[in-house]
C-alpha cells in the first residue's frame, strides 16, 4: 500500500531533489568536451546567433554570447572542491535527493588505469550526501568521456562497449553498497542527434549511419550495464534519463500533422525505452519541451512565453507526457530533469508551481511517480551555449569567488515542499 500523507497526494518518501552533471559544475575536467571547447570557443563566440538577437534579453546577454571565455568550462563552479557547501544548500532547500555525475575521465584517465585518489574523492562525496540524509542518485555517463575512449571511436564502435562495461563494473563495486539508484546514460537521443546527425557537438559528425549505430550501441551499453550492476547488487534500481517532449500536432485532426506527431513521439520519446524495456526498474524522464509539429516534421510552437534561451515554455506539458509514458510502460517514473534558463528568476516559481500541479494530476490518475529532480541545483556550463544560460535554483557568481546565492523561486520551492509536509 502506498502511503500518502494527509495534506498531499505525494508519497511520504517522494524524492524531491535536483540534478547536476560532473562536467557542467566540477571544474578542471579533462575529457573530449573540454578539449573541444578550447578548440571551438572562438568559433562559437563568432557565430551570428540571429535567433538569440530576436529575444527580449539580447542586450543583457550579448557580451557573454560573443565572448570566447563563455564557451570554456574551465574552473566550472568549483563544485569539485565546494561540494560540502553545496550539499548544505540542498538541505536549506528541503531537498532529500541529489542526482550527480561521476566523471569517467577522472576515474580512468588512461585505458585500464584507475585513479585511486579520484575514486576516494567520490567515496567522500557520496558519504557526505548520506551523512546529510540525502539520497544519492549516481549518474554514470552524461556525455563526457576520457579522451583515450573517444580516440578509439567512442560509442560509434561496438567493440568499445567493453570499456564502458569495465567502468560500470568498477563504479558499482566501489559505490554500489551505498546506493539505491543508478542512472546509466543521460539523454541518448540528444547526444546521438547533436553529435552525429546535426554535427553541432563533438565529434561534429553528420552521418546518419553512425547516428543509428551510436543510438543502438548506447542501448546495448545500457543493457550490459544493467546486468553488471544487478549481478553486483540486485537491490539497486537502474534506469536511464531520457529526454522526452510533450509532442502535439500543430493542427489537431490534420492527418499529416498527426502522422508526424506519432512518428516523433515514437522516435524521440519511446524508441530508447523500448530497446531497454526489460532492463530498467524505472523510467527516468527529462522534461523541458512541449513541441507542436507540422506534417513536415517541423516545430511550430507558440511565440510566447519563452525562456532566456528562447525555448517555448509549457511546464504543464509534464502531465500528458507522464501519463502517456505510464500507459505505455507501467513502470515507476522519476522526473530526472526539468527546468529553465531564467537569469532574472522571472518564471521559475511559476514553472515549479505548474510542474507540481502536473505531477499531482498524474499521481491522482494512478501513476507511480517516485520523484522530481529539478535542473539544476547551481548555474552551470550549458555545453555549446556556455555559461550565460542560468538554470540554477542557486545563482553562482563566477566573478565573485563563485559565490552561491539562493534564488527567490528556490526559497519558494523549499517552502512549498515543506507545506506538502514531505520532510
Ligand atoms: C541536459 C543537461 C542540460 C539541460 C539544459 C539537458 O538536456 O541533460 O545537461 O544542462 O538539458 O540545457
Amino acid at each position: 500500500m502506498v502511503k500518502y500523507n494527509k495534506n498531499s497526494i505525494f508519497k511520504k518518501n517522494f524524492l524531491w531533489g535536483s540534478s547536476t552533471s560532473s562536467h557542467q559544475v566540477e571544474g578542471r575536467t579533462f575529457n573530449q568536451w573540454s578539449v573541444w571547447e578550447l578548440e571551438n570557443a572562438h568559433r562559437l563566440a563568432h557565430k551570428p546567433y540571429s535567433y538569440l538577437k530576436t529575444l527580449s534579453n539580447w542586450d543583457e546577454i550579448k557580451d557573454k554570447v560573443h565572448n570566447p571565455a563563455n564557451y570554456v568550462s574551465g574552473e566550472g563552479v568549483d563544485h569539485y572542491n565546494r561540494y560540502k557547501e553545496d550539499f548544505k544548500l540542498l538541505k536549506e532547500l528541503n531537498l532529500n535527493t541529489f542526482r550527480f555525475g561521476i566523471e569517467w575521465s577522472r576515474i580512468e584517465p588512461a585505458k585500464g588505469v584507475w585513479n585511486q585518489e579520484e575514486i576516494n574523492h567520490y567515496h567522500e562525496y557520496i558519504d557526505e550526501l548520506i551523512k546529510k540524509g540525502i539520497n544519492p542518485i549516481l549518474n554514470l555517463w552524461h556525455w563526457t568521456m576520457p579522451v583515450w575512449f573517444t580516440d578509439e571511436g567512442g560509442f560509434a564502435k561496438s567493440k568499445n562497449l567493453r570499456y564502458f562495461k569495465q567502468y560500470v563494473k568498477k563504479i558499482t563495486q566501489e559505490y554500489g553498497s551505498k546506493l539505491d539508484y543508478i542512472i546509466t546514460i543521460n539523454e541518448p537521443n540528444v547526444y546521438a542527434s547533436y553529435s552525429y546527425l546535426t554535427g553541432t557537438w563533438p565529434p561534429q559528425e553528420k552521418n546518419v549511419i553512425k547516428f543509428v549505430k551510436v543510438f543502438y550501441n548506447l542501448a546495448r551499453a545500457h543493457r550490459q550495464a544493467y546486468k553488471v550492476i544487478k549481478s553486483i547488487n540486485p537491490k539497486i534500481k537502474v534506469g536511464v534519463a531520457n529526454q522526452v517532449a510533450n509532442i502535439q500536432a500543430k493542427r489537431p485532426h490534420n492527418l499529416f500533422d498527426e502522422l508526424s506527431t506519432k512518428w516523433m513521439r515514437y522516435f524521440w520519446n519511446w524508441w530508447f525505452y523500448i530497446r531497454i524495456r526489460n532492463y530498467q526498474d524505472f523510467l527516468g524522464m527529462n522534461y523541458y519541451f512541449t513541441d507542436y509539429y507540422t506534417g513536415r516534421i517541423e516545430k511550430k510552437n507558440p511565440e510566447l512565453p519563452l525562456s532566456d534561451n528562447g525555448w517555448y515554455m509549457e511546464p504543464e506539458g509534464l502531465y500528458p507526457i507522464i501519463l502517456r509514458a505510464w500507459t505505455r510502460f507501467k513502470k515507476p517514473i522519476i522526473i530526472t530533469e526539468n527546468g529553465l534558463a531564467d537569469m532574472n528568476d522571472e518564471h521559475r516559481q511559476w514553472w515549479l508551481d505548474e510542474s507540481i500541479l502536473a505531477m499531482e494530476r498524474a499521481i491522482s490518475e494512478g501513476v507511480e511517480l517516485e520523484g522530481y529532480l529539478h535542473w539544476s541545483l547551481l548555474d552551470n556550463f550549458e555545453w555549446d551555449s556556455g555559461w550565460w544560460p542560468k538554470f540554477g535554483l542557486v545563482e553562482v557568481d563566477r566573478e565573485d569567488n563563485m559565490k552561491r546565492i539562493i534564488r527567490p523561486s528556490a526559497k519558494w520551492f523549499a517552502s512549498r515542499i515543506k507545506e506538502l509536509d514531505l520532510k
